[in-house]
């Protein structure tokens, strides 16, 4: 890497050294907006995982490796293949391991709470650290709260609102794994749940039953992908989330 590269590193990094007072799970780089198109690098504690978007990086990412291990101590780092777009499913992508002086999975701490991550399992590691803002924003909202959280992916927005002083939260996803992360989640975090609070169910027919049975929530989370399959079925933002948003605005509660 040019001492230009490693200075835009090194600026990327001490830009955001204010968030380690709340998090050592952070996005360190940011592609162009930190002027380094085409390369995303995330830290989750002492693990690493650098997304290419440009091919450019692959003959960089021996120097970048060598880089992180340097500055941080490294204990693990991947890097993931993302130039093609993942329409052929998140475990599709390539990935290399570059350094393994650990396995890919770890514990983080955010806001004082803890969460599971794997880089080596898909295309995401388990905790989406853009969500972190929004995250603390939903649990301040749903204080006192009976919460719906639909996609909810390893349940981190669940977690939130439960330590924030959620009264319950249900957790929908139609990833049977990604529910059972949830569950670690909230053991880490010492918070107990009953099976009914994770569902594993397409988030439009649970919104559907819900209506069914009469029953309403004060808050409800829908944070979808852009696409998905289940059941022979597909969801896509463009053709289905005004539907979904109809369903969720009649499951909830006056005021929520
Ligand atoms: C963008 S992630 C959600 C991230 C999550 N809100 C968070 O912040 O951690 C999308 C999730 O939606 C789930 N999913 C996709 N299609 C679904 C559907 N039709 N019904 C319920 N969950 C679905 C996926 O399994 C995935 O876990």
């Amino acid at each position: 890497m040019d001492g230009k590269t490693i200075n835009l590193l090194q600026a990327a990094i001490d830009r955001r050294k204010p968030l380690r007072r709340y998090t050592n799970a952070l996005r360190l780089v940011n592609g162009l907006g930190d002027g380094l198109a085409g390369l995303v690098l995330e830290q989750y504690s002492r693990h690493f995982a650098a997304h290419i978007f440009q091919k450019k990086w692959f003959s960089e990412e021996k120097a970048l490796a060598g880089f992180v291990k340097a500055r941080f101590d490294a204990r693990y780092m991947i890097v993931k293949d993302r130039t093609e777009p993942v329409s052929s499913g998140p475990e599709a992508i390539e990935a290399r391991v570059l350094i393994e002086n650990d396995a890919s999975d770890t514990t983080v701490l955010e806001n004082g709470l803890k969460f599971s991550v794997d880089l080596n399992d898909a295309v995401n590691s388990g905790l989406f650290l853009d969500m972190r803002h929004n995250r603390k924003v939903v649990s301040r909202l749903a204080k006192g709260r009976k919460v719906l959280n639909c996609f909810a992916y390893t349940c981190s927005f669940g977690v939130y609102c439960l330590s924030g002083g959620s009264s319950s939260v249900v957790n929908v996803d139609i990833s049977r794994k990604s529910l059972s992360r949830g569950r670690l989640n909230y053991e880490l975090n010492r918070l107990s749940y009953a099976q009914n609070e994770f569902i594993r169910a397409d988030a439009n027919h649970y919104l559907k039953r819900v209506l069914a049975k009469d029953n309403r929530f004060d808050l409800i989370v829908l944070d979808p992908p852009s696409f998905s399959r289940y059941d022979g079925k597909t969801f896509s933002v463009k053709k289905d989330l005004a539907q979904l948003i109809a369903l969720a605005i009649k499951a909830l509660n006056p005021g929520g």
